[in-house]
């Protein structure tokens, strides 16, 4: 039986404390509670990790996770890192990822996940801004970071096999897997305030460059409650978050929400692929599985018929976050997978799930469900009045649940922003919800593009094509696609002397991808002689983006002639 229904609809968020251990001692830190909390029982002989990729194949136990996160704070320590400082991960998914964050945060400093497809720029960009002191990364990746040019940078530390960059008087660098074999196995942990910060999680706007989003460790609130009532997380459970650690939700529940619980989380490394998504399924017996909707139209793409190869009846309970879940979608599951696909939504700065359907609730193919009990949402026009049902506005979240951001790394302007109406979070979504008060997703209220269930700010790809020597002005925007949800195209004005042609158009788009990242890479160029702009000057994407779906352009009278 799910452990959540309607009937706790008035519980309040005070009830969760009782779940942590600080309840009781008022020592507080996320990693105590996701590990060593659980290693202090009969917990601790327990898979909390099986990591799996085409050459590893491994089980780490809660007290197995204990010690070397130990290990790894004393790493730290050692080397010098204090509380709130910034300590970045640039790593591929492997164990050493999940250990070291949760040595991290032992330690009190503030991890940044970083993806591991982010080229030099998207590199750079985020320990800039984060005035990261250490990184994390290996000795292939390290080439995309330009430790020279980062001040704050001090210290590198390299996971795994591979030459190491030649000594720099800038940067110590040092190996994990020495410094981990000298380092004790116990640690005195930094017990923090609930507020002190925990994660810095880089994402993007419509403006400007990513935003550091600040979450602080009483966000474990949010995530042990949601992992347990919309995850439905149970103690025989192997629970599969496919997200990858370098987004919110491969930590959120790729991570914590689930360690919290006390359940066994499984992580998969490498590429994806139908048959090895089904058989990662069969061979660990995944019971509640964590994915986007890219993915499950992937898998709808490939066909009922590859499912008939694998064992799949393990499957209780599936998940989808990210981007829309077509109602279609939800269907098939119904049948490839006997189980209903649960759509629920959040975002990074949310830090948790704040709308879900869950699985003791009948379920409207397409929307997104319901507020979690304890979060307010609403939908609330241009001058923050509600909407009745029916309407479309802005979808926005009552201040104060407990995993709201608590800033943008040193941008407090950029944080207020997000509240526009006195104690209301805008998401920057645009939804409705219906009499029976389901809410169904509309759009987006600005120009961030989701792609392939990833968030792209159209100005960091703008910003990196006027680099190329061809490229006058550049504007970039969404374009629906049916696996991938949308699509990056952009548009461009070339320099005089430059002409169009299908060798520069490829170029372009290799250049995006080199130097950003593949994900954030058009996969359409258009090259024009102008782009459309205000009469200030500023491009405007909602003209290009009705010119390209044959759309009304709407009001023109503020476009240049
Ligand atoms: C979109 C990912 C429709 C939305 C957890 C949001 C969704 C952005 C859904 C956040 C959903 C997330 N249906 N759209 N169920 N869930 N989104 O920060 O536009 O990477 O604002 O967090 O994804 O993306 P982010």
């Amino acid at each position: 039986m799910p452990d959540y229904d309607e009937s706790r609809a008035n519980f309040s968020w005070d009830e969760v404390e009782k779940a942590f251990s600080w309840y009781e001692t008022g020592q507080v830190n996320m990693a105590y509670e996701a590990i060593d909390r659980h290693a202090e029982t009969w917990r601790k002989n327990k898979a909390a990790l099986y990591y799996s990729d085409d050459e590893r194949d491994e089980t780490y136990t809660f007290q197995d996770m204990k010690f070397l996160s130990n290990q790894f704070g004393n790493v730290l320590r050692r080397i010098g890192v204090e509380k709130g400082d910034r300590v970045f991960l640039f790593l591929p998914r492997s164990p050493e990822l999940y250990v070291s964050m949760m040595g991290m945060l032992k330690i009190g400093a503030i991890a940044g996940p970083l993806f591991e497809a982010f080229m030099e720029q998207a590199v750079r960009d985020r320990l800039e801004n984060s005035e990261a002191k250490v990184l994390m990364t290996t000795p292939s990746l390290v080439d995309r970071v330009p430790y020279n040019e980062l001040p704050h940078l001090e210290t590198i530390i390299l996971v795994g096999d591979g030459k190491a960059p030649e000594d720099d008087q800038d940067i110590q660098f040092y190996r994990y897997e020495d410094e981990m074999k000298n380092a004790s196995r116990h640690l005195d942990i930094e017990w923090v305030d609930r507020e002190d910060g925990m994660i810095l999680h880089y994402t993007s706007g419509s403006t400007g460059k990513p935003k550091g989003v600040l979450h602080v460790h009483n966000a474990m609130i949010q995530q042990y409650q949601t992992a347990k009532w919309i995850m439905d997380l149970k103690e025989d459970d192997i629970f599969w978050c496919t997200a990858d650690p370098g987004w919110v939700t491969g930590t959120s529940y790729g991570i914590f929400g689930p360690w919290l619980n006390g359940t066994s989380n499984l992580v998969r490394g490498g590429r994806f692929s139908p048959e090895d998504w089904y058989g990662t399924i069969e061979k660990y017996q995944v019971s509640v599985w964590l994915s986007a909707p890219t993915a499950f139209r992937k898998l709808m793409a490939a066909g009922e018929a590859v499912t008939e190869n694998f064992d799949l009846n393990s499957l209780r309970h599936v998940l989808s976050v990210g981007e829309p879940l077509n109602a279609e979608v939800v269907h098939w599951g119904m049948n490839a997978y006997n189980v209903r696909i649960h759509d629920h939504w959040w975002m990074t700065e949310t830090g948790g799930v704040v709308i879900a359907n869950y699985p003791s609730m009948p379920m409207k193919p397409g929307s997104m469900g319901k507020p979690f009990p304890g979060v307010e949402a609403a939908i609330l026009d241009e001058a923050g009045n509600q909407l009745p049902p029916g309407q479309m506005g802005k979808l926005c979240i009552k201040a104060g649940w407990p995993s709201m951001l608590r800033t943008v790394w040193n941008n407090e302007e950029r944080f207020n922003q997000y509240f526009p109406f006195e104690g209301w979070f805008d998401s920057g979504d645009l939804a409705s919800r219906d009499e029976d008060g389901y809410f169904w997703f509309q759009g987006r209220d600005d120009d961030v593009i989701t792609t392939s269930g990833e968030r792209v700010g159209p100005f960091e790809v703008e910003s990196k094509l006027v680099e190329h020597a061809a490229v006058a002005e550049a504007a970039v925007i969404g374009k629906p696609d049916p696996v991938r949800g949308h699509i990056i195209k952009a548009f461009v004005a070339l320099k005089d002397g430059y002409t169009k042609n299908d060798d520069l158009q490829e170029e372009l788009k290799q250049f995006v991808k080199k130097g950003l990242a593949a994900h954030a890479a058009p996969r359409e160029v258009e090259i024009r002689d102008f782009l459309p702009k205000t009469r200030s000057g500023k491009i405007m994407r909602r003209v290009l983006k009705a010119w390209e779906l044959d759309l009304p352009t709407g009001d023109l009278s503020t476009m240049e002639k």
